[in-house]
């Protein structure tokens, strides 16, 4: 297939990249690099061998996504293209309200225009809210987000069930991730984050770089086997590889699918610690700090229904997740820069 990624440059979406061309399909780029760089998508090509068309444009532009579909035959989008930083979202939810949703707006309207029905979406485990129990099965229902990128989420979801229920033509899949982390093999790409970074992971790999002091675990009180905050972290590779087996799926299915992506195994923080400690034979210097207001104690994926419906199962394991976050920030102290 030929497929459109809307923000393509960014951190899931430059691992999705490789994965479609090594799986033999074919893709488009369409970035506005606000949190991203076109080094991202260069070093794409150099891991693959292929040409990528990339369209540095903005995708809420119905012209410029107008242009793009106009240019090239498409069968698909996967759209990846929004705005993540929940603290941000707080401060500017108009911007985040503007963005996300006009963006999958957008889309969804030249799709229709150009006869282009198959559609993949970034969800997030967000939309569970505060879970009353794990593993979240995706039938749960959703919860109350606690911050504006959240209810992007939550809304994006029902406007892709609409969309689904009124064009039986349509295939949208929603993929709900969990906690992506680790980059690819090669060290070439992976996660660089504008500034203090607000995740785990990256937070993390800045402290083993010395580019920052020490890392605050958010809180040593929660109900779990250590006290610290467990999630469902995901290698971003396995993620990506989530999105072959959803756009393959979507050729031969019709309606709305949800689908979790997660490995449906929790870890907490202080276990991500000792891993990338013990993996890469490093220290990372610790402090307990209170709680992260909106913080939950626990989630993480059933993560049988990807298996059942689209034949995916995450494949890496923590050790592999720790140790490639870091080969890739070791090699690129400042990111692409
Ligand atoms: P990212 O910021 O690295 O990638 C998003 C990309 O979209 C960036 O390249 C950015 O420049 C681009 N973009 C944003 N708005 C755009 C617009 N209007 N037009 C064109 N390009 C635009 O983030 P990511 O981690 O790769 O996340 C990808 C998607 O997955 C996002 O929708 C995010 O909300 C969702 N998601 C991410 C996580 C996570 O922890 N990383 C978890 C769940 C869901
Ligand atoms: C993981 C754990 C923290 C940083 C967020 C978004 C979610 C999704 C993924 C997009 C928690 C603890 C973290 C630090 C810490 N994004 N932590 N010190 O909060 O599960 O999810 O990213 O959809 O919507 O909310 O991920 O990596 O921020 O935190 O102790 O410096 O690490 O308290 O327990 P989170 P995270």
């Amino acid at each position: 297939m030929n497929i459109l990624l809307a923000g393509g440059a960014g951190y899931i979406g430059s691992h999705t990249c490789v994965e479609l061309i090594e799986a033999g399909h074919s893709v488009v780029i369409a970035d506005n690099f606000s949190n991203s760089c076109p080094e991202a998508v260069r070093r794409v090509e150099e891991l693959t061998g292929a040409k990528i068309p990339l369209y540095e444009a903005d995708v809420c532009d119905s012209a410029a996504v107008e242009k793009i579909f106009s240019e090239n035959k498409l069968d698909a989008v996967i759209h990846f293209a929004g705005l993540k930083a929940v603290g941000e979202s707080v401060e500017k939810p108009l911007l985040y309200y503007r963005n996300n949703i006009d963006s999958t707006l957008t889309l969804l309207e030249v799709m229709r225009k150009f006869g282009v029905r198959n559609f993949i979406f970034s969800s997030s485990a967000t939309v569970y809210g505060t879970p009353k129990e794990v593993p979240l099965v995706e039938t749960m229902p959703t919860g109350t987000p606690t911050n504006p990128y959240g209810w992007t989420k939550l809304m994006m979801e029902q406007i892709l069930t609409d969309t689904a229920h009124a064009d039986p033509e349509m295939s949208i899949v929603i993929l709900r991730y969990f906690n992506p982390i680790g980059a690819h093999k090669s060290g070439r790409i992976g996660e660089d984050p504008n500034g203090i970074p607000n995740n785990l992971m990256p937070y993390i790999t800045q402290v083993a770089a010395g580019r920052l002091p020490q890392l605050g675990v958010f809180g040593d009180d929660y109900p779990t086997h250590d006290g610290t905050g467990v999630r469902d972290y995901i290698h971003v590779v396995d993620l990506a590889k989530g999105h072959v087996k959803a756009i393959e799926y979507s050729g031969g299915h019709k309606g709305v699918e949800i689908v979790n992506l997660g490995t449906g195994t929790g870890y907490s923080v202080l276990d991500i610690v000792k891993a990338f400690e013990k993996v890469n034979n490093l220290k990372i210097p610790y402090v307990i700090k209170p709680r992260r207001p909106g913080d939950i104690a626990e989630c993480y994926a059933n993560a049988d229904k990807a298996e059942r419906v689209l034949g995916w199962k995450a494949e890496k394991n923590l050790e592999d997740m720790c140790f490639d976050s870091w080969n890739w920030q070791s090699h690129n102290l400042n990111g692409y820069k």
